[in-house]
């Protein structure tokens, strides 16, 4: 699937490691930046990753900054995206599972790297169980769009 990218200076690293990583599953990741570790402000990347799930041009985004809180807010100002801060397996699993989440946001400097490797998987993986849960996530769309 297509996987939207994105990070700041803080989360750069890991987000060049996911970049492999996808790869290597097979992904195509599309990856909007930031292209250095210099500093830079996580908003300006990670709402064009965002806007292109919204968009339907990636199918899922992962977005990184030091804690992941920042990239998972503004990410979550995109109309359509539901980012999900997840700090382990079970979260990437459970925002899936229940909150059909479309973008996971990792903080760099709270993940051991191969750990966070682990929850991109489980994000990827793991299907939306609709039902009950689509009922919730459509609450969630209807205020959105008010
Ligand atoms: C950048 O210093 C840092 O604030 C950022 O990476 C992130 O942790 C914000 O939430």
């Amino acid at each position: 699937m297509k996987v939207a990218l994105a990070s700041d200076h803080r989360g750069y690293e890991l987000k060049e490691r996911v970049k492999g990583f996808l790869a290597q599953l097979g992904h195509e990741p599309l990856d909007f930046g930031t292209h250095s570790p210099e500093s830079c402000d996580y908003p300006d990347c990670v709402i064009k990753a965002a806007e292109a799930v919204a968009k339907g041009e990636a199918e899922r985004g992962i977005v990184i900054c030091g804690t992941g809180l920042g990239a998972s807010i503004a990410a979550n100002k995109v109309r359509g995206v539901r980012a999900a801060r997840c700090v382990s397996i079970y979260d990437a699993e459970m925002a899936r599972r229940h909150n059909d989440a479309n973008v996971l946001a990792l903080g760099a400097d709270t993940l051991q790297p191969g750990y966070a490797l682990h929850l991109v998987r489980a994000f990827l993986e793991t299907e939306f169980e609709g039902g009950r849960h689509k009922r919730r996530v459509d609450k969630i769309a209807e205020y959105e769009a008010r």
